[in-house]
């Protein structure tokens, strides 16, 4: 029997005074996004932004459905909107925060794995790795240097 191990390296920021100003200025905008999250259900709100290459800003927020698995994140949303409107640009990075109705956000709310499934698809589409920065609705701020750092042993096209 042989084993391997895998590890990845995560940066933590405490405040924004941390942050380059433009993943302030992204982080600022997911909270302008949450804000119009359709979440009559969970009153979970989410809100993704997406710097592309272009210097497009992208924003999503989670749009849930009477029937519950017909609603969508925020993360999938903004990233479907990016590919569909600027198919030829490549996404530098992604912002998310998350703020809830019932209770405060404190703690920093990484992307569900569909939705890291559904991004690390344009990370091998644009043969470039993708910055994740995530949060609540206060406290700190996670960054992952690639979306494979939060889901390894992808699976992608080269198993098809
Ligand atoms: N949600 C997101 O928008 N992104 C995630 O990565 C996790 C969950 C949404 C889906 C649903 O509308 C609500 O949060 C509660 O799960």
């Amino acid at each position: 029997m042989k084993s391997f191990n895998i590890s990845a390296e995560f940066e933590i920021f405490d405040s924004f005074d941390e942050l380059p100003d433009k993943i302030v200025a992204l982080m600022k905008k997911t909270f302008e996004a949450r804000e119009k999250a359709y979440a009559p259900y969970s009153r979970f709100q989410v809100g993704a932004a997406l710097l592309l290459d272009n210097g497009e800003i992208i924003t999503g927020s989670n749009q849930e459905n009477a029937s519950y698995p017909s609603g969508l994140c925020a993360e999938r949303t903004a990233v479907y909107y990016a590919g569909a409107k600027f198919p030829e640009a490549k996404i530098k990075c992604i912002a998310i925060s998350a703020t809830s109705l019932k209770r405060p956000v404190t703690s920093p709310v990484p992307p569900c794995g569909a939705c890291r499934q559904a991004l690390v698809e344009y990370e091998v589409k644009q043969k470039t790795d993708m910055e994740v920065y995530f949060m609540g609705e206060t406290g700190a701020i996670v960054k992952a240097k690639s979306v494979k750092d939060l889901l390894p042993l992808i699976f992608d096209n080269s198993y098809l």
